[in-house]
């Protein structure tokens, strides 16, 4: 152990974080980086005896054996019929929007990581940004609803943070204006409705690196719709048929052996990784419980939630302090934060310019794109980090 990191324990079983915060003039008080998405490796043994299965085969890509009995497994976590690995999530979107038959206008929010619109320009579409619930930070099918035209041709919504969209509202929707509704569930592998609800034509998953299950790079896309997942088996492989000819559109969206045996191995272990995710989360929200204005974004009920975002709500009125200099205090500690998810796409050069990309006023997407705080979590912080990171939070707020 570090000197700097004997010191951190110190004062964090003391409770005694420095008041001369290094904003403040001090010096940073922990010398070590504690960040938002440092990747989980939850069972590096497993995975090198996989991949070395892999190479003894020679049979490294091209729906390998790995890759099918990841897509299984997989299986038992999304709940869905039809599993489909991919080399990674934005693919998986332009594959899943294609074989759904997406097309002209797609309703998306604003407030999400930028792939989402990214995915649906790319492949020609065209996305229309809606506001969000400022609860749970997920697409609002009241303002869907306002921005349907004669030009809609889906409904993307995003289950944020691993919070689950309204799925009974954005349904109604869907069929009322008779488009395919999909979902980006890149942030929410493991989080399921608590009871039957409809779950849209198809979803997609991420196993980015920084994701609670990881491939390095990989997706998924799920349904339950035999016709859907006929199409996209042979869309993310080249437009082939069973016979290996081109058989209609299709473009190289396959995982390989080597990401699908890192996701066995994550997969095997992923209730150990749920379960510690679950009690940093707690420890979080008994932590920052009394400070004034830092507001933990709880999950919803009636849901499973993976826990892979601990995202705080900074208000400046009750915190003395806003989000911005929260961020620059926690970075001035070498807590690397993250303000996800600002600015909305709607502000980013690729559509900010041009109005038919915002035809309503965003206001709950302004307002919480520019209050949330994303915190550490993940395999790699202990539990004291996150007395520390309160406590520096606290800290930060006390002398505002
Ligand atoms: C909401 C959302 N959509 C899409 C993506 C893109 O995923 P990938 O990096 O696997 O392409 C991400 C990744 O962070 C995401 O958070």
């Amino acid at each position: 152990m570090t000197g700097r990191r004997a010191d951190r324990e110190v004062a964090v079983k003391a409770k005694k974080v420095r008041t001369d915060l290094a904003w403040f003039g001090g010096e940073p008080a922990f010398a070590d980086d504690i960040r938002v998405g440092t990747p989980n490796v939850p069972a590096k043994e497993r995975y090198l005896e996989l991949v070395g299965e892999a190479i003894d085969r020679r049979w490294l890509s091209n729906l390998g054996p790995l890759v099918q009995e990841f897509e299984g497994l997989t299986a038992e976590r999304t709940l869905r019929r039809h599993n489909t690995a991919t080399g990674n999530a934005t693919a998986a979107l332009q594959v899943a929007a294609k074989a759904c038959g997406v097309t002209g206008e797609v309703i998306m929010p604003s407030f999400t990581f930028a792939a989402t619109a990214l995915a649906m320009s790319w492949i020609g579409l065209t996305p229309v940004f809606c506001d969000i619930d400022p609860e749970t930070g997920t697409l609002d099918p009241l303002s869907v609803a306002k921005a349907v035209t004669p030009r809609t041709g889906g409904i993307l919504g995003v289950h944020l943070w691993g919070n689950l969209c309204d799925l009974t509202g954005l349904d109604g929707v869907a069929r009322d204006a008779g488009v395919p509704l999909l979902y980006d569930s890149a942030q929410a592998f493991g989080c399921r409705p608590l009871a039957p609800a409809p779950q849209g034509a198809a979803e997609v998953f991420s196993f980015h690196a920084t994701k609670i299950l990881n491939t390095f790079e990989g997706g998924l896309v799920a349904t339950d719709d035999d016709e859907i997942h006929a199409r996209v088996r042979s869309m993310h492989n080249f437009g082939f048929d069973d016979a290996m000819e081109v058989a209609g559109p299709g473009t190289n969206a396959k995982m390989s052996e080597s990401s699908a045996a890192m996701g066995i191995a994550s997969v095997e272990c992923l209730d150990d990784t749920l379960s510690t995710y679950r009690s940093l989360h707690l420890r979080y929200r008994d932590g920052l419980d009394e400070v004034p204005g830092v507001t933990l974004i709880e999950a919803p009920a009636g849901q499973t939630h993976n826990h892979q975002y601990v995202v705080v709500r900074v208000d400046p009125g009750a915190a003395g302090l806003d989000r911005d200099r929260l961020f620059d205090i926690l970075g001035a500690e070498n807590i690397r934060t993250k303000k996800y998810f600002a600015p909305g796409c709607h502000r980013m050069p690729p559509y900010r310019d041009d109005a038919v990309h915002t035809p309503l006023d965003l206001p709950a997407t302004e307002e919480l794109a520019g209050r949330v705080l994303a915190l550490p979590i993940g395999l790699s912080v202990a539990p004291d980090d996150v007395d520390l990171i309160c406590d520096v939070i606290a800290a930060a707020v006390r002398h505002a």
